[in-house]
């Protein structure tokens, strides 16, 4: 019996695949295809797959073709795979022809032709055109966007708006954009949707009017300094069918998720106490130590922790208290934020010219996660127990600066409002409408007590 083997990812099932399938059966007598997880494909930077695994499963099974379906979730199993189950053939199509020549040292390996003018990409783009999306700003923040953006599929940075001109006519050419503008009116016309990087002040405005002209928006952090403002946008978003997300880059990180759902799963136990921590001395004569309104190292650092605390505790605590210790003109240098919950305390700390440790720790009733620093780009945690000989290690790949997985959800959100799927949150459910407007809310308490 000759064994063939093949490998895909098969989203959105089209006829390359039902070909490449068949051909792939003729090869041999038995048909065995891997088929990657959603974890697998985000770490290999694949990140617009629209059908689920389960789906993705059923699709190939349907084929007819194939009499074994396996799951390809790390790098380096198709050798294993092939050794274990006796492969003698692989395949694949000819898009890949010359990259898995190294496996014929473990078996005859088969490139075939590739069906022309269909792929998954074609098709995700034909269910949703490209997002063409305008940057508002062109300050530090900004500046990453472009590049990240280019890596998502389904989105494209058209533009650039900064009032002053002067300053958004460079940063097109540095970033290669099509357009700058210095009207807004003007710049929403051309554009699907906005990423907003201006001074925190600024971002209600700018989220509002482009809302309002039917554009989505994917808003930097601190998206609102007040809750009514957050219900206000989310409100006006619904109506409007469009996207609102608050960019906090860690919420919609793979290993940042997976802490989560460790954490839910009961095996620290009960949660009983978050801390987290993010400081960073700034540069001196920045926005975040002379803006004496808006600046500080709360409304600067703080959504990352105070993020994290509200994913892990929920929105509903008893009390939150604040403590500063203070620059001259009176914004705060470093913040510990102390939250009561029924039966679990969370405490945040966060510094603009004062360094410690960036750590998140989650103590529970059995054990406790520890992520070291930087854990917002969570890349590792470890779980770590009573018995100090057991601890358990998690790892999870967090690619270039982390934004381009909020830019992936972003971009998936937009094309399923677009398919007439119109409740905005419970797609975003890595940081919903009511974790936002909470955070919003967090935010507007700490400024009235600065004042
Ligand atoms: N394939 C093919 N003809 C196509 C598209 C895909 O023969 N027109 C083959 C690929 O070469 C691979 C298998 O189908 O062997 C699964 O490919 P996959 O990456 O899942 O599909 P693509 O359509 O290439 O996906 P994407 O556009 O996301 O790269």
């Amino acid at each position: 019996m000759t064994k063939v083997i093949t490998y895909g990812t098969f989203d959105l099932f089209h006829q390359g695949h039902y070909n490449l399938l068949k051909h792939a059966k003729e090869l041999g007598d038995y048909l065995i295809v891997g088929i990657t997880t959603e974890q697998y494909d985000l770490s290999r930077g694949k990140l617009n797959v629209v059908d689920s695994l389960i789906t993705r499963i059923d699709n190939v099974r349907a084929s007819g073709f194939v009499d074994e379906i396996i799951i390809e979730d790390h790098p380096g199993q198709k050798i294993e795979d092939i050794q274990r189950y006796g492969v003698d053939i692989f395949t694949v199509g000819s898009d890949w022809v010359g990259v898995f020549d190294y496996m014929e040292q473990y078996c005859k390996v088969v490139y075939l032709p590739r069906t022309k003018d269909v792929s998954s990409t074609i098709k995700r783009t034909d269910r949703s055109p490209v997002v063409q999306i305008g940057i508002v700003g062109t300050g530090r923040v900004a500046k990453r966007f472009p590049k990240e953006a280019k890596l998502v599929s389904g989105v494209n940075p058209l533009g650039v708006f900064n009032p002053h001109g002067d300053h958004a006519k460079p940063f097109m050419e540095e970033h290669e954009l099509a357009f700058w503008s210095n009207n807004y009116d003007e710049f929403l016309e051309k554009v699907d949707a906005v990423y907003i990087a201006s001074p925190h002040e600024t971002h209600y405005e700018y989220a509002k009017q482009a809302i309002l002209a039917g554009k989505h928006v994917l808003c930097e952090k601190p998206m609102v300094l007040k809750k009514t403002e957050a219900v206000e946008l989310f409100d006006l978003a619904k109506k409007n069918g469009v996207v609102l997300m608050e960019a906090i880059k860690t919420a919609y990180c793979p290993g940042f998720n997976q802490l989560i759902n460790v954490a839910r799963s009961g095996i620290i136990g009960d949660i009983c106490d978050v801390e987290a921590s993010f400081s960073r001395i700034t540069t001196p004569g920045m926005r975040e130590t002379e803006d004496v309104k808006y600046g500080g190292a709360l409304t600067e650092f703080g959504s990352y922790c105070l993020m994290a605390v509200i994913k892990l505790l929920g929105k509903d605590y008893k009390s939150v208290r604040f403590e500063s210790v203070k620059l001259p003109n009176g914004l705060d240098a470093y913040t510990k934020v102390h939250f009561t919950y029924d039966n679990a305390l969370a405490t945040t700390k966060n510094g603009v010219t004062v360094k410690t440790e960036g750590a998140l720790i989650v103590a529970g009733t059995k054990g406790y996660i520890l992520a070291p620093s930087p854990w917002w780009l969570t890349q590792q945690f470890e779980v770590r127990y009573e018995d100090a000989s057991k601890i358990d290690n998690y790892s999870a790949k967090f690619l270039g600066k982390g934004i381009r997985y909020e830019i992936a959800e972003f971009t998936k959100a937009v094309a399923n409002m677009r398919s007439g799927n119109n409740d905005v949150s419970p797609n975003i459910y890595m940081l919903t409408r009511g974790e936002s407007i909470a955070l919003a809310d967090i935010m507007e308490k700490f400024l009235q007590s600065r004042e």
